[in-house]
């Protein structure tokens, strides 16, 4: 089987009103899959699809073999979803949390606590470890969350917004944690409103607009519809002053500076990565011109 997640004519509503819409793509095996959309666009309800939590109204889905609607708890074996954070125990501590989590999932005791002290240690609350989750703060708490989802290596791994919520470092550990699984042959299906974590951690992402999938394909593919990176030079007080669009190519930026040589512009000049408001942009522009 090299196919880990199937999902054929995808849909759902609530109240009448659609929010997936005939959704259709395939994630292969030890592949890394982003969803990418913005608050509201659909991410959780094709991830409460997906692990069984949700009974779409249309449509197949397929996760590690098995049919999501026919055979629940074979998919539920297989997986594992973060965003559960009603797992945790308010009175026990970091560390029984985890070891708690993990004698649930099969694991020896003494197994368990080898687990707890590595994950206690890799999402960085080793310094709480003993104290009562009451006591956690809100990006704690997350990371402990996270890591009761990383107790047992899952066949596919769902992701629901990992690192909303987590400052800059705890993202950054957060995706080596996520790499590291991936390589080791984990499927990872995550959703992001961040083009950038998509870009970092996906080897595909799929765009969802207005409850379909807008665009597909590598970070690159959509880059390049959106046009790459864009330079610009901003005076002293902050006005942007002149903008030029690169294809990201080190060529392209090359050809811009030139430009600005040229125009002998003056002030402070920054490369601005496409924001996935210029993919919406890009992928929207396309699909109202193919329309027409
Ligand atoms: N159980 C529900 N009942 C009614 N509306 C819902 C329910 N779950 C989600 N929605 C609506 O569906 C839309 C998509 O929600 P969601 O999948 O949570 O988006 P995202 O995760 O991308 O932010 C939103 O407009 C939300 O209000
Ligand atoms: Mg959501």
């Amino acid at each position: 089987m090299t196919t880990a997640i199937d999902v054929r004519g995808l849909r759902q509503g609530f109240g009448g009103r659609t929010v997936i819409d005939d959704l259709d793509f395939t994630v292969a095996r030890g592949e890394v899959f982003a969803l990418l959309g913005p608050n509201g666009a659909g991410k959780t309800t094709t991830i409460n699809i997906l692990t069984t939590l949700t009974k779409a109204d249309a449509g197949t889905a397929r996760v590690a073999g098995f049919d999501v609607r026919a055979q629940p708890v074979e998919v539920q074996k297989r997986i594992s979803l973060t965003g559960q954070s009603a797992a945790v125990d308010d009175a026990l501590t970091a560390t029984e949390n985890v070891v708690m989590f993990a004698r649930l999932a099969g694991l020896g005791r003494a197994a368990a606590r080898r687990r707890a002290v590595d994950l206690i240690a890799q999402f960085d609350l080793r310094d709480a470890a003993s104290r009562r989750v009451r006591t956690f703060s809100g990006g704690m708490r997350r990371r402990l969350d996270l890591a009761l989802s990383f107790v047992v290596t899952p066949e596919v791994l769902f992701l629901d917004e990992p690192t909303t919520g987590l400052d800059t470092r705890s993202r950054r550990d957060l995706w080596d944690i996520i790499r590291a699984l991936a390589a080791a042959g984990t499927t990872v299906f995550l959703t992001t409103q961040y083009l950038e974590e998509a870009d970092q951690l996906a080897d595909r992402i799929a765009v969802l607009h207005d409850g379909r999938i807008a665009a597909l394909g590598t970070a690159a593919e959509l880059k390049a519809r959106v046009g790459g990176d864009t330079v610009e030079v901003h005076d002293d007080r902050g006005e942007l002053r002149r903008e030029i669009a690169t294809d990201g190519t080190v060529a392209g930026l090359r050809r811009a500076l030139d430009l600005l040589d040229q125009e002998g512009a003056d002030g402070v000049v920054t490369l601005r990565r496409p924001s996935l408001d210029d993919v919406f942009l890009a992928v929207t522009a396309r699909s109202e011109k193919e329309l027409a």
